[in-house]
């Protein structure tokens, strides 16, 4: 009997139903088209200056107010929608959320403001250049670099201190995402001692936050007086030694942002070290078990919101490394990941989740703070990563 040959496109038709595999490009329409849709409801959610934060255990819709961490996030996800739809409704919602950050710059102290205010007014200020949003840019990077001692050589992260903790200038590796603010500010104000301040706070960073197996302590306490390193922890992880996945996230996408903005050969290095060292030791899927040292894999919580933040950064490494093995890799990964976050187990549909887009993330495990939950940095890297992938060459 003769055989029948098949192309390979209709083999691939046969598997999948006759429809194919979807492509990144009906990915991310897909995507955006839930975002949209999800992130209008979640406004009509929300009354003053309050900002989406979670989903109760009860189910129930749980808003912030603009000083929690995470304030600048639901701002800057309708900032990316609009970027992919330029539907002007995006544009007056996102504008709209961002001037609710506005008293932020009074604040006295706040380690988290390069989240919050990049997010908001970054992203509103590289969307439409309108210069009613630089002086909220410059005036907190002002205030983020003022928490830097020449001493320790690093921003100080939290103030206060925990019960229990014995801590006397604690850093954490969150930190380094807030450097692109700095950064940001820096190139629109023309104060290179915001870069400045920027790069020693990586340096050092570097030098202390890491094992010699690329993973990440949550946490480093220095001496203020003499700049020595007290001691390292991971609050939010399994145990001080474990590797928390966000904090190995932060660690990735923070390495691979200072060298895109400033073009150090060292960020580079330590960024594809972290990368290599997530490579191997991600789940099949991608997404990464809420401590990657947990006892409890496979058994255990996922974190959706570190597989979205090194997504992210994952596409941005790729872009930037010029070993193209290495690009592949990295660019595969993300892929990997894009895939299993738009897949019916992590996106919800339309009018679902409370209007949130992932579900299972972790906060603080260790806390019993949002656990297995939608939180809106999740929703925010992930769309932020589906625009950078569709700029991938
Ligand atoms: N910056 C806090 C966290 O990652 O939970």
């Amino acid at each position: 009997m003769r055989k029948i040959l098949l192309p390979a496109a209709a083999v691939l038709a046969l598997i999948t139903g006759c429809k194919g595999v979807e492509s990144m490009e009906e990915l991310t329409d897909r995507v955006f088209k839930v975002a949209a849709a999800q992130y209008v409801q979640m406004d009509g959610r929300l009354s003053g200056t309050n900002l989406p934060r979670t989903v109760s255990p009860e189910g129930e819709f749980v808003t912030s107010n603009i000083r929690w961490w995470c304030s600048g996030f639901y701002p800057g996800s309708l900032w990316y929608i609009y970027e992919y739809t330029a539907d002007p409704q995006f544009k007056d919602l996102a504008r709209k959320n961002t001037l609710k950050l506005d008293s932020l710059l009074f604040r006295k102290t706040d380690h988290d403001l390069g989240f919050q205010m990049n997010c908001s007014y970054g992203n509103a200020y590289r969307l439409t250049g309108d210069e009613e949003y630089v002086d909220r840019i410059v005036s907190t990077a002002r205030k983020l670099a003022a928490r830097y001692s020449p001493v320790t050589g690093v921003i100080r992260s939290w103030d206060s201190v925990r019960k229990g903790r014995d801590w006397k200038y604690p850093v954490i590796i969150d930190n380094m995402m807030n450097l692109e603010h700095l950064y940001n500010a820096a190139i629109i104000s023309g104060e290179d001692s915001l870069k400045a301040v920027a790069k020693a706070h990586a340096n050092t960073t570097m030098a202390n936050h890491f094992r010699p197996d690329y993973t990440s302590w949550h946490l480093v306490d220095y001496d203020p007086e003499t700049g020595e390193v007290r001691h390292k922890e991971t609050v939010q992880g399994l145990n001080n030694e474990s590797a928390w996945a966000r904090g190995q996230a932060w660690a990735l996408y923070g390495f691979t942002m200072m060298y895109r903005v400033s073009g150090e050969q060292a960020y580079l290095d330590q960024a594809c070290g972290i990368a290599d060292m997530l490579v191997s030791r991600l789940p099949e899927d991608g997404i990464p078990y809420w401590d990657f040292d947990s006892r409890k894999i496979p058994d255990d919580y996922r974190d959706a919101s570190a597989g979205a933040i090194m997504s992210s950064a994952f596409v941005q490494l790729s872009s930037l490394v010029n070993d193209r093995n290495s690009a592949a890799k990295y660019r595969k990964m993300a892929e990997k990941q894009l895939r299993t976050l738009a897949g019916p187990d992590y996106l919800a549909a339309p009018g679902e989740n409370c209007n949130f887009l992932l579900r299972h993330s972790v906060g603080s495990l260790p806390d019993n703070s949002e656990v297995d939950v939608p939180l809106t940095y999740a929703d925010y890297y992930f769309l932020e990563a589906l625009l950078k992938y569709r700029e991938l060459k």
